[in-house]
């Protein structure tokens, strides 16, 4: 069986997909330096899979780290995960983001590229497309991202297609992902943010469970059909299939692809919280505050190319997302530190 490298390994999307992987047949090597992560990812990981973990720990900004693990592994295609992703702090460190996020890319591609191992899967985000034009969005929508970290992952992927236009072995699938959210069924393995949660399921958890005493509402007055934001929001154990099939068509088929890993539905601020009460029985206090700057008012894909290239769809909806998030943030109130 085809032996998966995943950079960022121990990341809230990462330990879903290591799981998927496995209930695939594949093997996995995973990479992380705990960053913004933790090991009892690791023995979660190990108690859910039934078998252990192979993992290294390391900067993957560190070619000598990188090109270590390479000689120690057999890799047939590897999954790269390991950035940075706060919006907000990339305007605030923009050179932390472009250091770590495109450094740890030529790092890992040039280690892989010296090796000929040239499947390459690379996290990418909607917010490339900055703000829409029209939705949903489709991949030939005009790109345009906004902030620093979009533009780590904008440059990523062009860096990564000018590599497939140079080489013909290797070949990428970038994948723009929606909104991730949720968390692995058991409720052992889940979103665990440092700090104050930058995204929306995070936070309203936090406020069900009790950690934080209201949510904060950013803007009612968007042209959305209750005013506040919308956005695709997806299982990410539908995303994780979605790397799963990603890595199998480049295992089956040559050619590089770029799709969105969406829904295909967007949900408003007030649909999630109101999903997330039902799921929690619990009351989520908000406050409705300015709209942010930066904020786009909707934003959804159409995932249809993923569907035809992949065969692959989401299939959770977001009342399995809130149930499942509400379980692992109920059961480990303190994320892994619980
Ligand atoms: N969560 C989202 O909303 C979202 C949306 C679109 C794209 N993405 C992208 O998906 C990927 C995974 O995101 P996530 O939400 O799981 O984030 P995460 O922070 O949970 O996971 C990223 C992992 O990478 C590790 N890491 C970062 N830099 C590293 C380095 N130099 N060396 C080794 N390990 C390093 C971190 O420790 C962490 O475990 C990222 O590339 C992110 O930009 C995330």
């Amino acid at each position: 069986m085809a032996t998966v490298l995943l950079t960022g390994a121990t990341g809230y999307i990462a330990s879903h997909t290591w799981l998927a992987l496995w209930a695939a047949g594949f093997d996995v090597v995973g990479v992380d330096d705990f960053r913004n992560s933790s090991p009892q990812v690791l023995e979660r990981l190990a108690e859910l899979g039934g078998r252990t973990p192979v993992f290294e720990r390391a900067d993957v900004g560190d070619a000598a780290a990188v090109n270590a693990l390479l000689d120690r592994h057999r890799i047939d295609a590897t999954v790269h995960f390991a950035a940075l992703k706060a919006v907000g702090e990339s305007a605030e460190v923009p050179l932390a983001y472009y250091r770590n996020n495109l450094g740890g890319l030529f790092t890992v591609c040039e280690a892989l590229r010296a090796r000929r191992i040239g499947r390459f899967v690379f996290s990418s985000s909607a917010t490339v497309y900055g703000e829409p034009e029209r939705l949903p969005l489709v991949e030939t929508s005009r790109v345009g991202a906004t902030s620093p970290y979009g533009r780590t992952k904008l440059m990523g992927e062009q860096i990564l297609g000018d590599l497939a236009t140079a080489d013909a072995g290797w070949q990428n699938a970038i994948l723009r992902y929606f909104n991730p959210v949720g968390a692995h069924a058991s409720g052992r393995i889940g979103e665990d943010p440092r700090g104050t949660p930058n995204n929306l399921m995070p936070y309203v958890s936090q406020v069900a469970v009790g950690r934080r005493a209201s949510l904060s509402v950013w803007g009612n007055d968007y042209d959305t059909p209750d005013g506040t934001g919308v956005r695709d929001y997806i299982h990410v154990c539908d995303l994780a299939e979605g790397h799963v099939a990603a890595v199998q068509r480049l295992l089956d088929a040559p050619g590089s692809f770029t799709v969105n890993l969406g829904t295909g539905r967007g949900h408003s601020v007030l649909d999630v919280v109101a999903a997330f009460a039902a799921a929690s029985g619990r009351a989520i206090p908000y406050e409705i505050r300015p709209r942010r700057p930066g904020d786009v008012a909707a934003c959804w894909a159409d995932p249809g190319l993923a569907e035809q290239l992949l065969g692959w769809r989401a299939t959770r909806d977001l009342a399995s997302m809130c149930a499942d998030a509400w379980r692992w943030q109920s059961h480990n109130p303190n994320g892994y530190d619980t």
